[in-house]
């Protein structure tokens, strides 16, 4: 039986992705900034650790207690949605630990196991703003496409050790707490002299046309785990989709 461990389990892709694992017959290591037993099914197939990537030492203990793994769902990630120019450089430096360097850290945590077994998947989510610009998004896009970027290269020095890595691009969801999440993170970030735009843009953010659910984004994450086409991108919900498409 094989085992994902899967990050920002506590709302969102990552907590649907950990539940769909689990009913797909896996082990799942849901792991969460501050562990809450109550969000997924009790099971002997399911434990909830406790994990900041951001940290190395919260890193390093999660995965002592996770033992072998054969998947890492690397799906903890945190927004920002402002006008560059206002976007503190501390704000910009909070969203690359989580979102660029948090992967990184993760990834390179379980290399060595998936080496040395000779196998392992690691899926990275990213999103659908690396497939069609979206605008006062510049630092968060920026976190996103750098990651794009490592997985496409990393891709080609792990093949020869039978480890592969894929990208899931989520689309727009907006029943997650990702928007709340990040609310704190966003205040201020608007001045007069980009009221206009950023009126216009978030008016057209609050109709949005098609979305991506939290089903969508974990079906697609076990079809990038399970995968052995050699497909790299795996674009999530019907908005991404047609980006996708589009490109
Ligand atoms: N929703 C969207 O529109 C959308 C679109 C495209 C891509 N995405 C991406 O999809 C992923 C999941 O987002 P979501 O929409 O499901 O948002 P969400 O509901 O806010 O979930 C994000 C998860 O990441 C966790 N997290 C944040 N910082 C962390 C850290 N330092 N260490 C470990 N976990 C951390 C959060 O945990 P806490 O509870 O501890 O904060 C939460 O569990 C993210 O990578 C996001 O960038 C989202």
């Amino acid at each position: 039986m094989k085992t994902a461990l899967i990050t920002g389990c506590s709302s969102g892709y990552g907590l649907e992705t950990a539940r769909y694992f689990h009913a797909q017959g896996w082990n799942v290591v849901a792991t969460m900034r501050s562990p809450r037993e109550d969000l997924l099914p009790r099971s002997q197939r399911l434990s909830v650790v406790a994990l900041d990537v951001t940290r190395p030492d919260s890193i390093a203990a999660a995965l002592e207690a996770a033992g072998p793994i054969d998947v890492l769902v690397n799906n903890a990630g945190i927004g920002v949605v402002g006008a560059f120019e206002a976007t503190p450089m501390a704000t910009v430096r909070e969203v690359f630990e989580t979102n660029t360097f948090g992967v990184m850290a993760m990834t390179q945590a379980v290399l060595p196991q998936f080496r040395a077994r000779r196998s392992g998947v690691v899926v990275n989510v990213t999103s659908s703003v690396t497939l069609a610009r979206m605008p006062l998004a510049a630092a968060y896009t920026a976190s996103k496409a750098a990651i794009e970027g490592f997985t496409g290269s990393l891709a080609f020095e792990l093949e020869a050790f039978d480890v592969l890595v894929k990208l899931v691009e989520p689309g727009y969801g907006p029943t997650t707490a990702f928007t709340q999440n990040g609310g704190a993170r966003m205040q201020g970030l608007i001045p007069e002299a980009y009221a206009p735009f950023a009126e216009r843009v978030f008016a057209g953010f609050a109709q949005p046309g098609a979305v991506t659910t939290e089903a969508d984004v974990a079906q697609t994450v076990w079809r990038a785990a399970n995968d052995a086409t050699g497909q790299l991108r795996f674009p999530a919900g019907a908005d991404a989709l047609a980006l996708a498409q589009s490109r």
